[in-house]
C-alpha cells in the first residue's frame, strides 16, 4: 500500500514561501489590508495576511481556501470571525496574541484540514479550550498548539480534543506529569504526537501517560526535561514505530532501558536516544543491559549520539540488537577497545555512524545533520495537494516539513499500511519480567574524560599495544551486512597498516578528518568498496599498494591532505594504477606543485577530477583515456592550458556535458597564450566554464576580465599577427642558418662521408673476404687512376712495363666489376690496393670521377691506413701548377711525386717504373 503524506501547508510558520503552481499574487482581495492573494490552477484562493500588524481579522473573500494570519497581533477569535469561510482547508494563526477562542469560533470550518495555533496565549486547559470548540473540525488532520505562553500543570482538556476524529498529527506542549486522558481514545487515527517544544516540561512519563493513545506510531518526547520513564510507560503503544527521547539530559541510559522495556515485541523501528546526559558529564559505559530489551524488538535504527559513551562492555559477546540495521554513536568519547573485534556479531548492521568523537561540545543540532547523510527525501511541494488528505483519510499523516527525520522515516516505512495490524502486540511484557533483569553493572564510570587509567577497565583491555599495529597487519571480522562505515573526525591517529577485512561487503567508508598520517595498506577484502573518503587527514604518505585491491572503487576523496610530494614521485602512475573503475577523484588542497604525466594513466573511467587549491603551474598529465566531464582547477597557478588538455576537453565536449572550473588562476593574456584564449572563446558555448565571469587574465600588467574575451581575442589577433610574422621570420632564419650550417658540414666532409659509406657497405658485404688488419693481403699492388684520354698511354706503355716489373695493377678499364656502381668499384679498388697511383694532368683535373678517385684515396689513407700515405702522384710537366686545387697542392707539397716529362722516352718509363715499384713495395 502506498503512503501519502501531507506536509504542513506551505504557508506554515517556519517557512512562508509559496512555491507551488500559483498564479502571480495580487493584493486587494481584502478590503483595507494589503494581503497577498493568489489562485492556483484549480482556482483555489490563497490569502496571505502574515506580518501585517493586524489586531483584528478583516473580512476575507468567501471562497478563501488557504488563509495565513501568521505573525500578527490578533488577540481573540470571535464567534463570527470565520463564519463566511466554509471552504477553508488550511488556517494559520500562529504567532499571535490569542487568549480567547469563542466556542463557536470554528463552527463553519467543517472542511478544515490544517489548523496552526502555535505560539499563542490560550491556556491548555478546559478553560482555554472549552469543550465543543473543535466540534465542527471533524476533518481536521493537523493541529498544532505548541509553545503556548503559559505554565499550567493540570491535565490536558481531553474532552475538547475528542471531537477531532480525523486528527492524525497533534503537536502540543508536554505538561509536567500530565496524562493524556480518556478523551484521546476517540482519536483512532492519531499517528503522530509531538510534545517536543521550547515549552515542554514533562518530568515523569507514567505508565498511564499514553495509555489512551494506542494508535500512536510516531512519538517525539525529546527536549522535554524528562527525568523518569516508568518501565511500563510505552507498553500501551503497540503501534509505536518511531520514538525520540533525545535531549532529556537527566534521563541517562537507564531511561533508555526503561523506555525500551515497553517496546518488547513491538514494531519499533527507529529509536533516537541522543544526549541523555548533560554536557561535561563523566564518561559512560554502554552495557549489554542497556540494549537488552531492544534485542527483543525488531529495531532497525538506533541513535545514541552525544552520550559521553567511552566504552562498550563486550563481555557478553553481543554488542548490538540483532535486528539493528543502522547504528549511530556520533559524538561520544569512544576509545579503541576490543569490542571492535566483536562488531561482527552485529549480524544485520548495514550502516554505522561513529564520527565526531572527542569533540569539544558542538551544539546538538550541528552534529546530527552530517556530511554524508543521504540526501533529504522528496520536496514538500509534492504535498501541495492537500486534497489528497481528504480522499484517503486512513492513509494520511500531516506533518511539518521541518520534521526532517520523521518525514524520512515515514517515507521509508509502510506504517500506514499495517497500522491496524496487531501482529506485534501478542505478548505484552510484564513488570515482573523487568525487575528480574535490572542492570547489575555500574553504568557510570568515574573516569576523567582524558586518557589516564584506561588500562584499569577490565572488560575492554584498552592498551597502547592494541593500537600499535605491527607490519604483519591485522585482520578484522566485519559485520557481514555492513555497507556504510562513517567514522569522520573521530580523533584517530594511526598509520593504516595492512588490514584484512573478513567477510566484508562494505561499499562506503568515510574516515575523513582523522589523523591517518600514513596509508600503508594494502587493504585486503574490500573488493566491494565503492567510495572511500580519507580527506583532511594531514596524510603525506601513501604506498603504491594501498589502493591496489580496491578494484571496484568509484569515488576517492583525498582532499585536504599533503600528498603533493609523494604524487610527484609516482612517475609511473602506480598509486592509482589499479583503479580502473574510478569515476571521481578529489585531490584538492594537497600542496601539489606538479603532477607526473603518467600519474592518472590507469584511470580509464575517470569523469570527475578535482585538483583545485594546489600550486600547479603546468597541467600536462595524460588524459587521453579518461572520460573527463568535470575538471576543477580552481585556485592554482596556471597561466594557460596546454594544448593536449585543450584537445581532450574539446573532444569530450562533443559527446558530453563538460564542465571546467578555472577560477582564481593567474592567466596570462599575451601572444604565447593566444591559442588558449581563442580556445576558451570558441568553446564557451560547448563547455561550461564555472564562474566564467570571474576569470581574469593579465594583459600588460592589468587584469582584464574574460567577459570581454571577444574583444581581447580580436585585439590580440592583430597584435599577434605581427608577432606571428616575427616568429615565422625568426624561425625561417633559424632554419636557413641551420641548413647552411649542415650543408657546409656536409660539403666539408663530403669525401669522408662517401668513403665511410662505401667502406661500411663493403664491410657488410664481404667483411670476411679481406681481413682489415692484414696489411699485406692486398689484391693489387696499386690502383692506377687516370683520365680516359691517357688510356692508350696506360694500356700500351705504362701497364706492360709495370707488370714486367712484377707489379699487379688495378685499372678501371680492365679490373672493375661490371654491374657494380662506379663509385663502389672505385672505393673497392682503392681499398684492395696497396697504393693508388694518380696520373695527374689537365684532363684528370677536369674529370669528375678522377677527382673522385683521388679524394677517395686520400680518405683511405686517413681512415683505413692510419695516416700512411698511399697516394703516388705522377705529375705531368705540362700541368699549370697555379690551377691545381688546394688539396692537391697540399698533397704535392707534403709528399714526393714523380714528374712526367711531356714527351716520354722508353728509358724514362723504365726508370719511372723502377722508382714506382720501389715506392710501392716499400
Ligand atoms: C508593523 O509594525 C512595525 C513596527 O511598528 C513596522 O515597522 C512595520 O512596518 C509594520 N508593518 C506593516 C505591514 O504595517
Ligand atoms: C503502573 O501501572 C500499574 C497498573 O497498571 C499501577 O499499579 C502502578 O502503580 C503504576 N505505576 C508504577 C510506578 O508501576
Ligand atoms: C527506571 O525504572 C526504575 C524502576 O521503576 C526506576 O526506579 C528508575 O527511576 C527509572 N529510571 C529512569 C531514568 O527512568
Ligand atoms: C477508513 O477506515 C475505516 C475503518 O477501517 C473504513 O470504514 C473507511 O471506509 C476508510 N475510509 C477510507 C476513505 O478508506
Ligand atoms: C512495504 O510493504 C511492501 C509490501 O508489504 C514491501 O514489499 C516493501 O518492501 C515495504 N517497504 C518498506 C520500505 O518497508
Ligand atoms: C579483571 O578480570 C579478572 C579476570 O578476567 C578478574 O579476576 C578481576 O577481578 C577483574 N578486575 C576488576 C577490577 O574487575
Ligand atoms: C547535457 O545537459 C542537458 C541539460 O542539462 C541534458 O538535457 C543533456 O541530456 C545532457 N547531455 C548529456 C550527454 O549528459
Amino acid at each position: 500500500m502506498e503512503l501519502i503524506i501531507v506536509f504542513g501547508w506551505l504557508l506554515s510558520t517556519t517557512n512562508g514561501e509559496m512555491t507551488p503552481p500559483i498564479q502571480p499574487a495580487y493584493s486587494g482581495c481584502v478590503s483595507n489590508v494589503k494581503c497577498k492573494c493568489a489562485r492556483d490552477n484549480v482556482n483555489q484562493l490563497t490569502v496571505d495576511c502574515s506580518k501585517m500588524n493586524l489586531t483584528e481579522i478583516p473580512r476575507m473573500p468567501d471562497d478563501t481556501v488557504f488563509l495565513n494570519l501568521n505573525d500578527n497581533e490578533i488577540a481573540e477569535i470571535d464567534k463570527g470571525t470565520f463564519s463566511n469561510l466554509p471552504n477553508l482547508l488550511s488556517l494559520d494563526l500562529s504567532n499571535n496574541y490569542i487568549r480567547n477562542i469563542d466556542r463557536h469560533g470554528f463552527q463553519e470550518q467543517k472542511k478544515l484540514r490544517r489548523l496552526d495555533l502555535s505560539h499563542n496565549y490560550v491556556s491548555l486547559t478546559a478553560g482555554g479550550f472549552e469543550p465543543g470548540v473543535f466540534r465542527s473540525l471533524t476533518n481536521l488532520c493537523y493541529l498544532s498548539i505548541q509553545n503556548a505562553q503559559q505554565r499550567d500543570t493540570s491535565s490536558y482538556p481531553d474532552e475538547t480534543f475528542s471531537d477531532m476524529l480525523a486528527l492524525t498529527t497533534l503537536k502540543i506542549d508536554g505538561k509536567r506529569n500530565a496524562i493524556f486522558g480518556e478523551g484521546f481514545a476517540k482519536l483512532q487515527t492519531l499517528y503522530m504526537l509531538k510534545l517536543s517544544s521550547d515549552n515542554c516540561n514533562m518530568h515523569t512519563v507514567y505508565n498511564n501517560t499514553f495509555a489512551h493513545l494506542p494508535s500512536l506510531t510516531v512519538l517525539d518526547i525529546s527536549r522535554c526535561y524528562i527525568h523518569v520513564i516508568e518501565p511500563g510507560a510505552l507498553i500501551p503503544l503497540r503501534q509505536l514505530q518511531y520514538l525520540d527521547i533525545s535531549n532529556n539530559v537527566a534521563l541517562s541510559l537507564d531511561g533508555l532501558r526503561n523506555a525500551s522495556f515497553g517496546l518488547i515485541n513491538g514494531p519499533i523501528s527507529v529509536l533516537k536516544a541522543n544526549k541523555l546526559y548533560p554536557d561535561f558529564h563523566l564518561s559512560v559505559q554502554l552495557n549489554n543491559e542497556h540494549l537488552e530489551f531492544l534485542d527483543q524488538t525488531n529495531i532497525k535504527e538506533l541513535f545514541l549520539d552525544e552520550n559521553q559513551i567511552e566504552l562498550i562492555d563486550s563481555n557478553s559477546g553481543n554488542i548490538c540488537p540483532k535486528s539493528m540495521v543502522k547504528l549511530s554513536i556520533i559524538d561520544n568519547k569512544f576509545i579503541f577497545g576490543f569490542y571492535i573485534f566483536q562488531a561482527y556479531t552485529c549480524k544485520s548492521l548495514k550502516i554505522f555512524h561513529g564520527g565526531y568523537q572527542h569533540t569539544t561540545h558542538i551544539p546538538y543540532t550541528q552534529t546530527t545533520e552530517l556530511k554524508h547523510v543521504p540526501t533529504p527525501i522528496e520536496d514538500c511541494t509534492l504535498m501541495y495537494n492537500i486534497e489528497s488528505c481528504k480522499h484517503d483519510i486512513n492513509k494520511t499523516i500531516c506533518i511539518d516539513k521541518n520534521d526532517e527525520h520523521i518525514r524520512k522515516f515515514l517515507s521509508n516505512s509502510n506504517i500506514s499500511g499495517d497500522l491496524r495490524s496487531t501482529e506485534h502486540s501478542n505478548s505484552i511484557p510484564s513488570l515482573k519480567q523487568y525487575s528480574k533483569s535490572m542492570p547489575s553493572v555500574i553504568q557510570s564510570i568515574s573516569l576523567p574524560a582524558g586518557n589516564s587509567n584506561k588500562q584499569n577497565i577490565n572488560s575492554t583491555h584498552v592498551s597502547e599495544k592494541t593500537t600499535d599495529f605491527s607490519d604483519k597487519g591485522i585482520s578484522f571480522n566485519v559485520p557481514p551486512m555492513l555497507e556504510e562505515f562513517h567514522f569522520q573526525f573521530a580523533d584517530l591517529k594511526y598509520e593504516i597498516p595492512k588490514i584484512k577485512f573478513i567477510n566484508g561487503s562494505v561499499k562506503f567508508i568515510n574516515v575523513s578528518g582523522n589523523s591517518f598520517y600514513k596509508l600503508t595498506g594494502p587493504l585486503v577484502g574490500l573488493e566491494k568498496l565503492e567510495t572511500l573518503d580519507v580527506s583532511d587527514n594531514l596524510c603525506s604518505n601513501v604506498s603504491n599498494q594501498f589502493f591496489e585491491n580496491l578494484k571496484n572503487l568509484r569515488s576517492l576523496f583525498l582532499g585536504d591532505n599533503l600528498f603533493g610530494l609523494i604524487l610527484m614521485k609516482d612517475s609511473e602512475g602506480r598509486i592509482f594504477g589499479n583503479l580502473s573503475k574510478l569515476r571521481t577523484l578529489v585531490l584538492s588542497n594537497n600542496k601539489i606543485s606538479s603532477l607526473p604525466v603518467q600519474l592518472f594513466s590507469g584511470l580509464y573511467s575517470l569523469e570527475y577530477l578535482d585538483i583545485s587549491r594546489n600550486d600547479l603551474q603546468i597541467l600536462n598529465f595524460n588524459m587521453d583515456r579518461m572520460k573527463i566531464t568535470y575538471l576543477n582547477i580552481n585556485q592554482n597557478q596556471l597561466s594557460s592550458l596546454a594544448q593536449n588538455v585543450r584537445m581532450i576537453l574539446t573532444k569530450q565536449a562533443k559527446f558530453n556535458n563538460v564542465t571546467i572550473d578555472l577560477r582564481n588562476n593567474p592567466f596570462q593574456c599575451d601572444c604565447s597564450s593566444f591559442e588558449f584564449m581563442k580556445w576558451v572563446y570558441n568553446e564557451k558555448s560547448q563547455i561550461k566554464f564555472n564562474g566564467f565571469e570571474t576569470y581574469t587574465c593579465n594583459v600588460d600588467n592589468n587584469n582584464q576580465s574574460f567577459i570581454a574575451l571577444g574583444d581581447l581575442v580580436w585585439g590580440f589577433d592583430k597584435r599577434c599577427a605581427n608577432y606571428t610574422v616575427a616568429i615565422w621570420i625568426l624561425s625561417i632564419s633559424m632554419i636557413l642558418f641551420v641548413a647552411v650550417l649542415i650543408a657546409g658540414m656536409v660539403y666539408r666532409y663530403r669525401w669522408k662521408r662517401r668513403y665511410l659509406y662505401y667502406m661500411t657497405k663493403r664491410w657488410y658485404k664481404n667483411y670476411n673476404e679481406l681481413h682489415e688488419n692484414d696489411r699485406d693481403n692486398y689484391q693489387f699492388d696499386a690502383f692506377l687512376s687516370y683520365a680516359d684520354k691517357n688510356l692508350r698511354f696506360v694500356k700500351f706503355t705504362l701497364l706492360p712495363k709495370m707488370e714486367t716489373e712484377g707489379l699487379h695493377l688495378c685499372i678501371h678499364h680492365r679490373d672493375f666489376l661490371p654491374g657494380e656502381e662506379i663509385a663502389a668499384n672505385i672505393a673497392n679498388a682503392i681499398h684492395r690496393s696497396r697504393k693508388t697511383v694518380v696520373l695527374l694532368d689537365d684532363d684528370f683535373l677536369s674529370s669528375y670521377w678522377c677527382m673522385y678517385e683521388l679524394n677517395m684515396a686520400r680518405m683511405e689513407s686517413v681512415y683505413s691506413r692510419y695516416g700512411e700515405n698511399i697516394l703516388i702522384v705522377l705529375l705531368k710537366e705540362s700541368v699549370d701548377r697555379s690551377k691545381l686545387p688546394l688539396e692537391i697542392i697540399d698533397l704535392i707539397h707534403k709528399n714526393t711525386y714523380i714528374e712526367l716529362p711531356e714527351v716520354i722516352m722508353d728509358m724514362d718509363i723504365a726508370d719511372m717504373c723502377r722508382r714506382l715499384r720501389d715506392t710501392i713495395r716499400d
